[in-house]
């Protein structure tokens, strides 16, 4: 495991790989605000944090100064090194830019229409049951590892066509591409190269053996009345499980997590079924689990502070949400909040696509698991741990439970 230089400063020196930024995120963004709310560090080939809603949200509406196409902030080579892809970036559309971006989004969209979406219901619904069956009657269990992250990569897997049994190799690979970002770039670089032979295995295969998935939807695919390139594909598919697995399982823990310490908030969501929807809003609010990055294209000032041509910058949607300028009781968890137009996630023309997939699997986790352990808390908040980088969710999270149904 790659060790991280802890961060000396979170005004001058912060870093989102040293396991104390998402363990105090909320804590340190907070501060910021007050003192310091675009923050720096050398780290990374120099990076900006800003913390304002209103920033987090000019720079994402801002394609003509800030390019997708460096999407997670990790150690790479200096800028004039890269061999740049722009406008297409390595994961079509989150690391595309306009006028690209357009076109690659929109060959998407009727993969993740609620129509198509909802089909899952009972499936993810028969999958979290299954999880919890295999719990047995252990006092404690683990919520993230027994459960949260289980039920995305079990979901994205069998969406694309790729092997359930393979969800292993799926989270390192999420893992080296989100938390191993401080690792050298060469040792980052040969994993991708492993991962890039293993997808196209299994494009070959879908194409050899024509299947009704979402490999398959990308392989019939066109764009410019062409198919998409190879490189497009694995791209898309790349992107579908990055963006798919941590994210979904983050949200779905730090929802456990927060109802495991507030037992008031878990006792109205079991009794008050109707009130499910707008408190798993004020949920993905409250811990948004995704920050975004983006690399400065041309010179440009974020708050007034002057930026350069190269530098990177961190996008923390979650520390967007809990601005009090724009949210009354902004650090709280208000489960009947009316007025909730949260950033989780984000705004602007790369706005989650798979949002209605995000909301499905949340709402039916944290709906099986309340109906199941309607009274639970935290078995022991010291042993709780937390991702690095830029989706933050709890990564061991023992749950003591209370009562069964
Ligand atoms: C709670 C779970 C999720 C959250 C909080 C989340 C959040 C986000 C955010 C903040 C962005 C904007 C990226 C940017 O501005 O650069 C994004 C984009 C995206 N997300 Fe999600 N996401 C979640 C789950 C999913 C799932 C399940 C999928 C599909 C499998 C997905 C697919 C995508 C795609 C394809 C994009 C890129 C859209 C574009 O560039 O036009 N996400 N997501």
């Amino acid at each position: 495991m790659y060790e991280v230089k802890p961060a000396t400063s979170w005004t001058t020196d912060f870093d989102h790989a040293d396991p104390a930024y998402n363990a105090n995120a909320h804590e340190i963004w907070d501060e910021l605000r007050e003192t310091c709310p675009v923050a720096h560090t050398d780290r990374y080939g120099g990076a900006w944090l800003p913390v304002r809603h209103e920033d987090v949200s000019a720079i994402a509406r801002d394609t003509d100064h800030f390019s997708s196409e460096g999407a997670v902030l990790s150690n790479k080579p200096p800028r004039d090194e890269w061999i740049s892809n722009a406008p297409i970036g390595g994961a079509p559309p989150i690391t595309s830019d306009p006028p690209f971006h357009a076109d690659a989004r929109r060959l998407l969209l009727p993969a993740f229409s609620p129509q198509v979406i909802n089909e899952w219901e009972p499936e993810i619904r028969r999958l979290c049951n299954e999880l919890i069956d295999n719990m047995g009657e252990s006092l404690t269990v683990d919520a993230a590892v027994q459960y949260a992250q289980n039920i995305p990569v079990y979901v994205i897997a069998r969406m694309l066509g790729l092997p359930v049994e393979d969800s292993d190799y799926f989270r390192d690979t999420v893992h080296l591409v989100l938390e191993g970002i401080g690792a050298p770039f060469g040792e980052r670089q040969q994993s991708f190269e492993q991962l890039d032979a293993y997808l196209s295995k299994h494009v070959q295969d879908h194409i050899e053996n024509p299947k009704d998935d979402l490999i398959g939807f990308l392989l019939n695919a066109r764009i410019y009345d062409q198919p998409l390139s190879p490189a497009h594909v694995v791209g898309t598919i790349i992107l579908l499980m990055v963006a798919g697995i941590d994210t979904t399982w983050s949200a779905i823990g730090s929802s456990i997590w927060h109802l495991a310490q507030y037992p008031s908030d878990l006792a109205r969501m079991v009794n008050e079924p109707e009130l499910l929807p707008t408190a798993i809003e004020e949920l993905l609010r409250a811990y948004a689990p995704v920050t975004m990055a983006r690399i400065v294209s041309k010179d440009a000032t974020i708050g007034g502070c002057p930026v350069k041509r190269g530098d990177s910058v961190l996008l923390p949607f979650p520390a967007a949400n809990r601005d009090p300028e724009v949210f009354d009781r902004a650090d709280e968890v208000v489960i009947d909040r009316e007025e909730n137009r949260h950033v989780a996630f984000g705004l602007g023309i790369h706005r989650c696509l798979g949002s209605n997939l995000a909301r499905l699997e949340l709402r039916v986790a944290v709906e099986v698991f309340i109906a199941r352990f309607p009274k639970f808390d935290l078995a022991n908040a010291d042993a709780v741990t937390w991702s690095l980088g830029q989706v933050r969710g709890p990564r061991k999270l023992p749950v003591r439970i209370v009562q069964r149904s």
